[in-house]
């Protein structure tokens, strides 16, 4: 009889986040997990009033990289990077002293070159990867909806955080939702919007990123290194990977 009930509520759990997905495609067509592995229109970046590296770059590493800076960033979402940021999130914990066997790894930039490829390897966006129109930038991005969470619900600046309704230990439990999981996880912890248990972006800043999700995230590609640059990284690699026994 329990295996029964938990069957159906599992049943349950499952219908509810592939209804989420079918309307969701009824509303803004497939996703498709390519759509930010296509070669970006330069004339367009250029001239849109809202890019990654000037605009965004500043507010996600000043308020998001704290806790999504390294591998183990919670949901595995880096936002150092652009790169990051469309390959979006994985459920899977990266340091999980329950596991027994090894897992593979999923470093950024080695163990997998396309967001398609993460995709296949368990991630999913945080991005709006259906079609790509001012509306559906918002509705079917998890990074939008994560801002209009805190903002509806904002922490008290300055005050102390209670343990209960925000947990920063390093192993907490996470849910980490799908688009499709959203509503669910919204209604079960309204207060859990981005940045967690910290104050809310200001208000220029939510519009900023909105903005940047609205336009399709553009990013234009990064500045080739410059010949002193490029020295100074020979160098500390020179320096970092040498063979004797110092060094290593
Ligand atoms: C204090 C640490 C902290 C900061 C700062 C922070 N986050 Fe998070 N973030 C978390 C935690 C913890 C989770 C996992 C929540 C869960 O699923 O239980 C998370 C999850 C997310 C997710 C959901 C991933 C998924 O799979 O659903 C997004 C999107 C996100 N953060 C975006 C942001 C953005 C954007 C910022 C900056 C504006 C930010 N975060 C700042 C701790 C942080």
């Amino acid at each position: 009889m329990r295996q029964f009930l938990l069957f159906s509520v599992l049943f349950l759990l499952s219908g509810c986040a592939f209804i989420k997905g079918y309307q969701l495609d009824q509303r803004h067509g497939r996703a498709d997990p390519s759509r930010f592995d296509q070669t970006p229109d330069r004339q367009a970046i250029a001239n849109a009033p809202v890019e990654y590296w000037r605009d965004v770059k500043p507010i996600t590493d000043n308020r998001c990289a704290v806790c999504h800076g390294c591998f183990d960033a919670p949901c595995q979402l880096q936002m150092g990077s652009v790169e990051g940021i469309t390959r979006g999130a994985n459920k899977t914990k990266v340091y999980d002293a329950v596991r027994l066997f090894a897992a593979n790894p999923s470093r950024l930039f080695v163990d997998a070159q396309s967001n398609a490829a993460w995709r296949a390897r368990g991630f999913h966006p945080v991005l709006n990867e259906r079609e790509s129109t001012a509306e559906a930038n918002l509705d079917a991005s998890v990074m939008a909806r994560m801002l209009t969470l805190k903002s509806k619900h904002p922490s008290i600046a300055g005050s102390p955080l209670p343990n209960d309704r925000f947990d920063f230990s390093l192993d907490r439990d996470q849910y980490c939702p799908a688009i499709e999981e959203f509503d669910d996880f919204a209604n079960q912890h309204p207060e859990w919007g981005m940045p967690y248990g910290l104050p809310a972006l200001s208000k220029k800043e939510e519009q900023t990123i909105k903005q940047w999700l609205e336009l399709g995230a553009p990013a234009a590609p990064p500045k080739p290194l410059s010949e002193p640059q490029q020295k100074r990284i020979a160098q500390w690699e020179e320096f970092l990977n040498g063979d004797d026994i110092k060094s290593a």
